[in-house]
C-alpha cells in the first residue's frame, strides 16, 4: 500500500454528533441548554440538513400524558414496553424513557410542534398496537417530519452548527477512549479528520440492509453499530429485527414504493385487515386485540395468510379503512391519503394492499444508563443504541427513545465534558492509516459493483433472517456471507463523490452487521418477539438473556450472553395488574 501523504481537513470539536436526525438534534440541544458552547458542538449528517430518516416516521410518539385516558401513567407505558419486548429489554432504560416522555412531549408542545389536538385543545393521543391506552401523540401521519422541523428550529435558535453530506467511516479510539472520527465529504470528496473529546453515534439502525424495508434505500445501513463495534464497543440483541406488518406492495404500487410504510395509525384509527377471501383473518390469530396486537403477531399472521394462498394476486393482503368517512381519513391520515390518491387509489372507497416489511432493528450498541458505551467518551442514542425495546418494539416508542436518550446523553456529556481531552498525535497517526485504505478503496478497479453486492446482502438477510428462521437457513446464510465478503475484496469503485464510493462504505458496515444478526439469530435457540425460529418455536425462560457481540483482542467477533435485570417495584406492580387493550371497545 502507498505511504504517500494523504491530504485531509482537520476539524476540532469537543462534541461530535454523528447523525442529524431527531436523536442527534435532541442531544445537541440538551448540550447547549446545559451550558456547552454551541461552537464546541458539531452535528454531521450523511444527508441534507432536515432530511434525516426521522422524517419518515409517521404515526406517532408515545408518552403517558393521559389526555384521553387519564388512567394511563408511565408505569403502564413501561409495562407495555416490557411485555412487547419479551422481557429482555433493559428495565432501567425503559423506565428512563417512559418516565421522561410526558415532560418531553410538553416541552415539544411549548417549542411549537404541530401536534394534532383534542376538542379542548390538548395534545391528542391515538391507539397504537399492544398499548393498553391511547398514548401515542401525533401530528396527523407526519409526526417524524413535524418533530424534526421543531428540533431543527430549536437547534438553529441555539446556533448549533451542522455539516451536511459527510459520511463517517471510522472512529479512532486508543486505550479504551475515543479520540475522534474519520469521514469523507461526499460533495467535494475531501477527507476530514474530526478531533473530538466525545463522539455521539446517532446514526440510525440497520433495516436498510433487508431486501424489503421501510427506509429509504441509502439509509439505515448499519453505520452506527458497525462503527461502534470497530471502536471496541459491544453490540446486543442484533437478531431482533422488527417486521412492520403493513408495507406497500411493490407489484401493486411500483418498485419505488415496495416496502414503504403504511402507518400503523391506519389500524390505530380503525383500519381492518382482510385476506383475498374477504375474511377478517385477525379474528383467528388474535380475537381480543385483532389488528392492534403486537407487530410480530400481526406480521406473522399476514405472512401465513399469504403463504397459505389467501393473499392478493400481488402478494399482499387488504388493509381497509373505507368505513371511516373521508373527512376523518384526510384529517388523521393526510399523507397516506395523498400518497395513495397520487397512485390512483381512494382510501375512502377501497382498501390498499400491504405485506410485512423490515422496519426497525431492536439491537444496537450496548450503552450504560447515560448512553455511554464502554469506550470512554463514545455514546450511542436513538436507533443506534440497544436496550429499550428488547425483542420487539412498541410502535411510537422509537421517536420517544430518540428524544428521551438525546436528552439523557446530552445532560451526562455536559456534566463530564470539562474533565476530558484526547491525544491528537495518536488520532492523526491512526487516521492516516485509515485514509490510505479509503484512498485505495476509491481507486479500486476490481470486478464487483458495490451496489450489486449490497443488493445481494439484502436478499441474503431477507431470506435467512426474515420473519421465520431456522438453523439450516442461518448456517447457509453465514456461508453465503463469507462468499460475499471475499467478493467485496475485489470492488470497482468510483471517485469519492460517486454513489459507488458511498455504497462501498455501506457494504463494509452491512457485512459486519449481517454477521452479528446471523450469529445472534443462530445462537438464540428459542422464539421471542420478532425472532421466530421454526425449529425452536417456543419462548425458553432460560433465554431471558441478551446476546452480546464484540471483537476480541485479535479482532475476531465473539458472542456472550448476559441475564436481564428486574424491573423496579412500581413497574412490576403495573405488570402484575395485567393491563391490556380491549380492541372491541373501539368498534
Ligand atoms: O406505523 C408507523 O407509523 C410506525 C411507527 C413506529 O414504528 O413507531
Amino acid at each position: 500500500m502507498s505511504t504517500e501523504p494523504v491530504d485531509y481537513e482537520t476539524v476540532d470539536e469537543r462534541v461530535l454528533v454523528v447523525g442529524a436526525g431527531a436523536a442527534g438534534a435532541r442531544t445537541a440541544i440538551e448540550l447547549v441548554d446545559r451550558g456547552v458552547d454551541p461552537e464546541d458542538v458539531l452535528v454531521i449528517g450523511k444527508r441534507s440538513h432536515g432530511d434525516a430518516h426521522t422524517t419518515w416516521a409517521r404515526g406517532g410518539i408515545n408518552g403517558a400524558l393521559g389526555t384521553l385516558d387519564p388512567e394511563d401513567d408511565w408505569t403502564i407505558h413501561a409495562a407495555d414496553t416490557l411485555n412487547e419486548g419479551g422481557h429482555i429489554n433493559d428495565p432501567g432504560k425503559v423506565e428512563t424513557v417512559t418516565r421522561r416522555m410526558p415532560g418531553l412531549l410538553r416541552e415539544l408542545d411549548e417549542w411549537g410542534m404541530d401536534f394534532s389536538r383534542t376538542d379542548d385543545g390538548d395534545i391528542a393521543q391515538r391507539y397504537f398496537g399492544a398499548q393498553s391506552f391511547r398514548r401515542t401523540a401525533f401530528a396527523g401521519d407526519y409526526t417524524g417530519e413535524a418533530l424534526l422541523d421543531t428540533l431543527v428550529e430549536q437547534a438553529q435558535a441555539r446556533s448549533i452548527p451542522y455539516r451536511e453530506n459527510v459520511i463517517v467511516s471510522r472512529l479512532v479510539a486508543d486505550g479504551g477512549r475515543v479520540l475522534g472520527a474519520v469521514g469523507t465529504d461526499l460533495d467535494t470528496g475531501e477527507f476530514v479528520v474530526f478531533d473530538a473529546d466525545v463522539v455521539v453515534l446517532a446514526a440510525g439502525g440497520y433495516t436498510g440492509l433487508y431486501g424489503r424495508h421501510s427506509s429509504r434505500d441509502d439509509e439505515n445501513t448499519g453505520d452506527g453499530p458497525a462503527l461502534a463495534y470497530q471502536a471496541g464497543a459491544a453490540l446486543a440483541d442484533m437478531e431482533f429485527v422488527q417486521f412492520h406488518p403493513t408495507g406497500m406492495v411493490g407489484d401493486r404500487y411500483g418498485d419505488d414504493w415496495d416496502g414503504r410504510l403504511v402507518t400503523e395509525a391506519v389500524r390505530g384509527e380503525g383500519g381492518r385487515l382482510f385476506n383475498s377471501e374477504g375474511e377478517r383473518f385477525m379474528e383467528h390469530y388474535s380475537p381480543d386485540q385483532m389488528e392492534l396486537d403486537a407487530r410480530d403477531v400481526v406480521a406473522r399472521a399476514i405472512a401465513q395468510e399469504i403463504d397459505e394462498g389467501r393473499g392478493t394476486e400481488n402478494g399482499g393482503v387488504y388493509l381497509d379503512i373505507s368505513h371511516r368517512d373521508r373527512g376523518f381519513i384526510r384529517e388523521r391520515l393526510p399523507r397516506m391519503y395523498e400518497r395513495f390518491a397520487d397512485l390512483g387509489v381512494d382510501m375512502a372507497e377501497e382498501p390498499v394492499e400491504v405485506s410485512p416489511t423490515a422496519h426497525y432493528g431492536m439491537g444496537g450498541v450496548v450503552v450504560d444508563d447515560d448512553g455511554e458505551t464502554d469506550v470512554d467518551g463514545l455514546y450511542a442514542v436513538g436507533e443506534t443504541m440497544a436496550g429499550v425495546h428488547g425483542a420487539n418494539r412498541l410502535g411510537g416508542n422509537s421517536l420517544a427513545e430518540t428524544i428521551a436518550y438525546g436528552a439523557v446523553a446530552g445532560e451526562a456529556i455536559a456534566e463530564r465534558l470539562p474533565d476530558r481531552g484526547g491525544d491528537s498525535d495518536v488520532l492523526h497517526d491512526r487516521s492516516r492509516v485509515h485514509l490510505r485504505d479509503l484512498q485505495a478503496l476509491s481507486d479500486a478497479d476490481g470486478d464487483e459493483a458495490p451496489e450489486a453486492l449490497l443488493d445481494e446482502l439484502r436478499a441474503l438477510l431477507w431470506e435467512r433472517t426474515g420473519i421465520l428462521r431456522d438453523d439450516d437457513g442461518l448456517a447457509a446464510g453465514l456461508e453465503r456471507l463469507e462468499r460475499l465478503r471475499s467478493r467485496a475484496a475485489d470492488l470497482a469503485v468510483g471517485d469519492r463523490t460517486s454513489r459507488s464510493y458511498e455504497f462501498a462504505l455501506d457494504l463494509g458496515f452491512g457485512l459486519r452487521v449481517a454477521d452479528a444478526v446471523l450469529r445472534g439469530a443462530r445462537e438464540r435457540t428459542e422464539s421471542r418477539g420478532a425472532h421466530y425460529r421454526t425449529d425452536h418455536p417456543d419462548v425458553d425462560p432460560e433465554w431471558q438473556r441478551n446476546v452480546h457481540y464484540r471483537r476480541d483482542s485479535v479482532g475476531t467477533p465473539r458472542l456472550t450472553t448476559t441475564p436481564v435485570e428486574e424491573p423496579s417495584e412500581p413497574v412490576q406492580a403495573a405488570l402484575d395488574a395485567e393491563h391490556e387493550l380491549d380492541y372491541h371497545q373501539l368498534e
